[in-house]
């Protein structure tokens, strides 16, 4: 089965993952229509988007998906809505709940409403692996119960809940999308990854929360917009896919991997206390977007080398981040393990 959209309002594009949805979408479906809608929080920037800026059948739109009146306006305009926009970071979520509470329950619902007034063909929310919560064993299958335990994915689960409830009453074209950790080009420097990267580039300490043994399947950025094109016009409707490698990374394994890539000592790793409410291990059982025909094509170490040579020739795009409330954020983040 293959469904063919032509205007699509990606939400949230101006982030990590939609930014680089777009550029997908632009390269396997020229022919598509994209109204990106993005409030530019501090993890959304238009130098993520500069290179499909000004090509014809893109528009860029700065707004917040709570907007109702904005957002019905660009819904009457389009078929389709995939939904990356969220507050996303679960140490910032600890710091303030009530911002991930109003995009990514509240801003979720607002669109749905927009996608079931036009009568959309489709509605994809991106959603994440953690809504299921810790799972000390076994794999998270599509159907098992959410056990959120951060404000971050309970957000998540939240917005997922009302979708659904859309789907089950007003009959939204529903698709959800599960995905585990991404990482690549283009991510904020606050997730782990661009965290150890650029903090090694630096020969700053490379923080990892208490012994630096949580476990997360790794997922190369481009896998998962492929997976999410893929689902986005080819599953059927009303289903749920997790997207994720299978593979199992320590936080330990993945400073050390960084290090030996640039030739740095593992003397920079800094053992940090602990984040609370810390999930030890996110594992998906991805049998059923196997079975739609995907599969990841870059492998951790290729990934990783690929996302290492990335941020030392892109100084330009991360360093201006890393600054000012930046830093702010850093100092409230991090603190020394106890003991030491
Ligand atoms: P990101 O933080 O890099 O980008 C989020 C984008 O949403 C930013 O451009 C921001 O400006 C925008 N945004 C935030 N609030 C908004 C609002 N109210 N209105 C409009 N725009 C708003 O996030 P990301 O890592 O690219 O994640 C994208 C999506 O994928 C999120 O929904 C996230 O939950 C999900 N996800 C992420 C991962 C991951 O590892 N990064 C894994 C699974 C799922
Ligand atoms: P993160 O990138 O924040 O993603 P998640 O949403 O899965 O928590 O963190 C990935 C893992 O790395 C998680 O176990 C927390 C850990 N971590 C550190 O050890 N140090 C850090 O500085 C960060 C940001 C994360």
């Amino acid at each position: 089965m293959t469904r063919s959209l032509h205007r699509i309002l990606v939400a949230g594009a101006a982030g990590f993952i939609g930014s680089n949805f777009v550029r997908h979408l632009r390269r396997t479906r020229p022919e598509v229509e994209i109204t990106v809608l993005d409030k530019l929080t501090y993890a959304g920037n238009l130098a993520n988007l500069a290179d499909v800026e000004g090509q014809p059948g893109y528009r860029f739109v700065r707004g917040d998906i709570c907007d109702d009146e904005l957002v019905n306006e660009l819904a009457s305009q389009t078929d389709a809505i995939v939904n990356f926009a969220a507050e996303t970071h679960v140490d910032r979520s600890l710091m303030d709940p009530f911002a991930f509470l109003e995009t990514d329950v509240r801003g979720t619902a607002v669109l749905c409403e927009a996608a079931r007034k036009h009568e959309h063909e489709v509605f994809l929310l991106i959603s994440t692996d953690e809504v299921y919560g810790d799972v000390p064993e076994g794999r998270s299958a599509e159907d098992d119960a959410f056990r959120p335990r951060s404000p971050y994915s309970a957000s998540k689960a939240g917005g997922e809940h009302v979708a659904r409830a859309y789907a089950e009453s007003f009959g939204l074209p529903l698709l959800v999308t599960r995905g585990s950790n991404n990482y690549g080009p283009y991510q904020y420097p606050e997730k782990l990854i661009p965290v150890l990267i650029t903090n090694a580039i630096d020969g700053l300490p490379l923080p990892l929360y208490n012994d630096g043994s949580a476990v997360r399947d790794y997922l190369y950025v481009e896998d998962h917009c492929r997976a999410i094109d893929q689902v986005l016009h080819e599953a059927p409707l009303g289903s749920v896919y997790n997207i994720g490698t299978g593979s199992e990374t320590t936080g330990l394994q993945v400073a050390e991997a960084v290090l030996e890539i640039m030739g740095k000592p593992r003397s920079l790793i800094e053992f940090v206390a602990d984040r609370p409410g810390h999930d030890y291990r996110y594992a998906l059982d991805v049998s059923r977007i196997t079975e739609l025909g995907w599969e990841p094509q870059v492998t951790f170490a290729e990934g990783l080398e690929r996302t290492v040579r990335w941020y030392q020739e892109h100084h330009e795009w991360w360093r201006p981040l890393k600054s000012g409330e930046y830093w702010e954020y850093y100092k409230r983040n991090y603190r020394p393990l106890a003991g030491r």
